[in-house]
């Protein structure tokens, strides 16, 4: 019998009917491989099951390699698949080392691996840095006595008094970010939920067994990570109480400045020693940072000289929740100035679908166009998430008792949770929209008749194909890539317009983001392109074939891209 010594993704390889492609870190001109992949956010719990429980798994995702191939997908994230009691749905981990079994084994992802390596797709994995799930060893551990061999993980404190937490510290999650265990009578700190304690980064032994992780993933085939929740690795060593603002939160609690428990300086030192064992794997290190200015979003790029995260996901685009030109241009000024390579990204498991954000009820699908149109064609790499290519809209809980999030039941009705935004992907209009023959663990949307894989592959105008088309042009269109970006027609109420310029050539950008019919007119002479025509490469709402730029009629919600010459 053959005993199963090499990973799978090594056996694949060597018995694949096809070479594993080569899979080249830095273009000719120095361009690093993250700077040309489109990559795709995937929870792995909802986008395909293939044991059919109602929860995805790994073999459900190698299942769909070929989609996200032909869709114009290069790099997938995976939200985190490690072993976890799931109270936050993996992002409680409590085995950095493992795949949790209910979505597969360790030879499911090798599995998972090599079949992407063959489509030459990377894979990039969800690192929860800050905390652990309670059930981690470590913590067991910690909280067994004060003298165990890893007190010190965590974040330990006396109380104030009798029943009082060691400060006024607020858990993101709703109520104190302290909990008291009777064992040793003391309270241990988490910025997220109690079953998620903070890791004490202060302490090196921490940093070193995190870090080894990473190798470890890296060893495995890992092109990179995105890290949770960075801004909230280190407290202030005195905890001294936070500043409390006016008014009350979603679950009750009075608004507060966390000025002493997020974005301490300390933060970036754990990035620039972890930069360089992603260095050491031509690895992609992006971090979930909620920048709010240009100041902020360079300290992660890295400041005087020091390296940090290559992609800060700044998630400014995020705070825009309108369809306003105005706003766009200021945000995609700031982060295209801030001298590092920009991240795009408009959805995500933590945010209501952009198909709900920006969509008025009427014309929700020429604005999803609109939005494709936009993060696609920016200077930097655009971050998809799963179902944004199909229109997929989020689905709230109706009624409290139905919610899965934690946070929904603690800020129902004001605040819902996540479930909506994290539905099963939509794969037919069958059943469960082909997701699986099982009740999925959250209900998909009765849109998914319409806004479907199969559905939509047949149909020329719909929006996954128009994500295909862009995307394929992102691929093969220099200036696309690589080129500057030059904002037009500034003071436009109603328009983006901007022209992407590498070398001699350029592609010009304009999206309607208005319910009214609009004209537009460029002078590209200034940028350098006196031809005054455009030839089309996508439309939609808008001319094609050879374009006049003095005059240039957009329907509603118009999407034109068009390459401009000399
Ligand atoms: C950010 C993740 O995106 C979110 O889903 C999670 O709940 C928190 N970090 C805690 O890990």
């Amino acid at each position: 019998m053959l005993r199963s010594i090499a990973p799978v993704s090594v056996l694949l390889t060597l018995l694949s009917p096809f070479t594993t492609a080569q899979q080249k870190s830095i273009d000719a001109e120095g361009h690093q491989w993250w700077q040309h992949a489109v990559f795709y956010e995937l929870y792995p719990r909802s986008f395909a099951d293939s044991d059919n429980n109602g929860i995805g798994d790994l073999n459900g995702i190698t299942s769909k390699l070929d989609y996200l191939k032909d869709l114009g997908v290069d790099a997938l994230w995976i939200t985190p698949c490690f072993p976890s009691p799931q109270v936050d749905f993996g992002y409680d981990v409590s085995d950095y080392q493992n795949i949790d079994p209910m979505y597969g084994t360790l030879a499911d992802f090798d599995k998972m691996m090599g079949g992407a390596k063959q489509r030459d797709m990377r894979i990039i994995l969800d690192f929860v840095m800050n905390h652990t799930s309670d059930q981690h060893k470590w913590f067991l551990d910690s909280k067994s006595s004060k003298t165990a061999q890893y007190r010190d993980w965590y974040v330990w404190r006396d109380g104030k008094g009798q029943n009082q937490p060691p400060n006024d510290w607020l858990s993101t999650f709703g109520h104190a970010a302290w909990t008291f265990d009777p064992t040793t009578g003391q309270w241990y700190y988490h910025f997220f939920y109690a079953e998620q304690p903070d890791l004490n980064w202060r302490n090196p032994a921490v940093e070193k067994a995190m870090f080894d992780v990473t190798r470890w993933w890296y060893d495995r085939g890992v092109s990179g990570f995105r890290l949770d929740a960075v801004d909230t690795l280190f407290e202030d060593p005195k905890l001294k109480d936070n500043p409390i603002l006016p008014g009350t939160n979603q679950y009750g609690d009075p608004n507060m400045d966390n000025k002493y428990n997020t974005k301490l300086p300390e933060i970036h030192g754990v990035l620039q020693r972890l930069r360089k064992v992603a260095d050491e794997h031509d690895a992609v290190l992006i971090g979930e940072t909620w920048t709010k200015d240009i100041a902020e979003l360079k300290n992660y790029y890295g400041a005087h000289g020091s390296k940090e995260l290559q992609m800060p996901m700044d998630l400014m685009f995020m705070t825009v929740d309108k369809l306003s030109p105005p706003e766009f241009r200021r945000q995609i000024a700031t982060v295209d100035s801030a001298g590092g390579w920009p991240v795009f990204v408009i959805s995500n498991h933590d945010k209501p679908r952009s198909y709900n954000r920006y969509g008025d009820g009427q014309h929700n699908d020429p604005i999803a166009k609109v939005m494709a149109g936009l993060y696609l064609t920016l200077r930097g790499t655009p971050i998809m998430y799963y179902g944004e290519e199909i229109g997929m809209e989020n689905n709230d809980p109706k009624r409290k008792e139905d919610v899965q999030d934690p946070i929904g039941r603690t800020g129902w009705p004001k605040d819902k949770g996540r479930d909506g935004e994290r539905t099963p992907m939509q794969w037919s209009d069958s059943e469960n929209a082909g997701f699986s023959t099982a009740a999925p663990w959250l209900p998909v949307p009765p849109s998914y008749k319409t806004h479907n894989v199969e559905e939509e592959s047949k149909d020329p105008n719909s929006i996954l194909n128009f994500y295909k088309n862009v995307l394929a042009l992102r691929h093969k269109e220099p200036a696309l890539l690589e080129g500057e970006y030059i904002a037009l027609n500034e003071s436009d109420p109603n328009v983006l317009s901007y022209l992407r310029r590498y070398k001699n050539g350029a592609v010009l950008v304009v999206l309607n983001m208005s319910s009214a019919p609009q004209k537009v007119s460029f002078n590209l002479k200034p940028q350098g392109f006196g031809g005054a025509k455009a030839t089309t490469l996508v439309s939609t709402g808008a001319p094609t074939g050879e374009v006049n730029l003095s005059e240039l009629s957009l329907e509603p919600f118009a999407v034109y891209i068009g390459k401009v010459s000399k």
